[in-house]
């Protein structure tokens, strides 16, 4: 048969491909140029003449491993992406295949159940309540006077931050939907957020302009007695502010922002408290790191990626909310969460999200979660972060380097004495010889070399290597 010879061809492609990046044996990043991968793969023949032979596909697949930057690489140091663990891969192959857009219940029972149960995981470790599954739990839910949790899992972050945005937005001014946004809203965020909140600003019409940013100290978290004056400053520019956003972890060097104290600030002057924990909410998993997410219950909505920490393939994003009316009623102005009150046995996800057909994601995540289980993931998390805080102890303590906060996260930033030019010319060249792929940021308007420890395979002497060969190209520029 077609499909499983030529899914063997496929397979043992990637295994092989695979064995090889994890050993190293390959380079982490090859970026011939454009105009040779076009013509050297194929693609106009191909294109045109369809019928690819099994030979032909071999020889595709081949040519594009080569061309893809191996994520799971020791010396893949660069992105938030996790380098998948094959399950969550054979999920994807599964999504992929049946091709259920499950938004709608009937387009996809399996897929909405999966996500349905892993909407109320999410909530569980974040302390919120779950969501009723059966009718006799829903009751028991309304005879106690119980409001639960409610979620979507969707493509990324950003989306799900746009989403949370729009959620809050509505709260403060429910007429928007119908009517757009009146004059007077803004935004209260560190300016070390996620550039998705300032986007969102701008898509919801809000514009980045009316973002007042939160005052930091020099590890980038706010200052929560500093939170007041900002907010003073919202209202006396005769402003209303749509959702306070914090950072756990931030982007450029992944510290987590005092989560307690801000829901307490936000509680009392009945402000909507997003939490953007794309990176960082996965140390939720961890009993030795959940921690840094203290106070992350007096939240209102929290973005969580498991295609960063939790060795997802891209994309799975949950986002999720302490009371599901917030998500309920963000698409529509009433409440649409009539699960059993359907003529059908389960629940359309369509009401919240942007999205119309929707891949089930929550099978990418399910089968990492039945091959590690909540343990392995958890050290999982704990080994990189640990890992990250000894190059910290390590690289700090060289006379050439200056770090730039202690980590908290798997994120280190950190430079060899010189300008900023020098950081950006050592990562082109590090990149140009493919040996290691880092990245580099701007933080305290200082430059750094930047690395993300995400591959299970990555040690200690990744590390070290990675400081020789920086410091031989130094010496080289030099
Ligand atoms: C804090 C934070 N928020 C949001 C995002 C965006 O997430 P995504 O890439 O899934 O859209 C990122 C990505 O790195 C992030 O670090």
């Amino acid at each position: 048969m077609s499909f499983v010879t030529k899914a063997n061809i496929v397979v043992n492609a990637l295994n092989k491909h695979d064995l090889q990046a994890k050993a190293g044996k390959s380079k982490v990043i090859v970026m011939p140029p454009i105009e040779e991968l076009i013509s050297d793969f194929n693609l106009d023949f191909h294109i045109k003449n369809g019928k690819m032979s099994e030979k032909d596909l071999a020889q595709f697949v081949e040519k594009y491993l080569f061309a893809t930057t191996k994520l799971h690489h020791p010396s893949y140091l660069a992105h938030q992406v996790a380098p998948p663990h094959y399950a969550g891969s054979l999920g994807a192959m599964i999504d992929g295949f049946t091709n259920n857009a499950m938004a709608i219940y009937e387009m996809g029972p399996a897929a909405a159940a999966i996500e349905y149960f892993l909407i109320n995981w999410f909530l569980e470790k974040v302390g919120w309540e779950p969501s009723p599954v059966t009718l006799e739990e829903e009751k028991e839910d309304a005879r106690k006077g119980h409001n639960f949790g409610g979620g979507i899992l969707t493509h990324g972050g950003s989306i799900a931050n746009l989403t949370a945005m729009i959620a809050a937005r509505n709260r403060v001014a429910p007429d928007a939907w119908d009517n757009g946004n009146p004059p007077d809203l803004a935004l209260l965020a560190p300016s070390g957020c996620h550039y998705s909140i300032a986007r969102a600003a701008s898509i919801i019409g809000v514009g980045q302009k009316a973002i007042y940013h939160l005052q930091v100290d020099k590890n980038g978290a706010v200052i929560p007695d500093k939170l007041q004056i900002v907010y003073d400053q919202l209202k006396n520019d005769g402003k209303r502010p749509i959702a306070l956003t914090a950072n756990a972890c931030s982007t450029a060097v992944g510290i987590y922002d005092p989560l307690d104290e801000i829901g307490d600030f936000c509680e009392e002057n009945n402000i909507w408290f997003h939490v953007d924990g794309a990176h960082g909410a996965s140390a939720l998993l961890s009993q030795k790191y959940k921690y840094l997410l203290k106070g992350i219950e007096k939240a209102d909505s929290l973005t969580w990626d498991a295609h960063k920490l939790m060795q997802v393939p891209t994309l799975c994003a949950a986002l999720l909310f302490r009371d599901h009316n917030s998500i309920d009623t963000a698409f529509k102005q009433e409440a649409s969460y009539l699960f059993h009150k359907k003529e059908q046995p389960g629940f359309d996800f369509i009401h919240r999200t942007i999205e119309c057909t929707k891949a089930g994601l929550g099978l990418k995540l399910f089968m990492v979660l039945a091959a590690l289980g909540e343990k392995g993931l958890s050290e999982y998390i704990e080994d990189r972060v640990e890992l990250t805080l000894k190059a910290y102890e390590y690289i700090d303590n060289l006379p050439e380097f200056t770090c730039s906060v202690k980590p908290e996260s798997n994120i280190l930033c950190f430079r060899i004495n010189g300008k900023d030019d020098l950081q950006i010319k050592i990562r082109d060249r590090l990149i140009a010889e493919g040996d290691f792929y880092l990245s580099t940021t701007s933080f305290n308007n200082v430059r750094y070399l930047r690395i993300v420890i995400m591959s299970p395979e990555t040690t200690f002497d990744e590390i070290k290597k990675l400081i020789k060969s920086i410091k031989n190209i130094q010496s080289k520029l030099e």
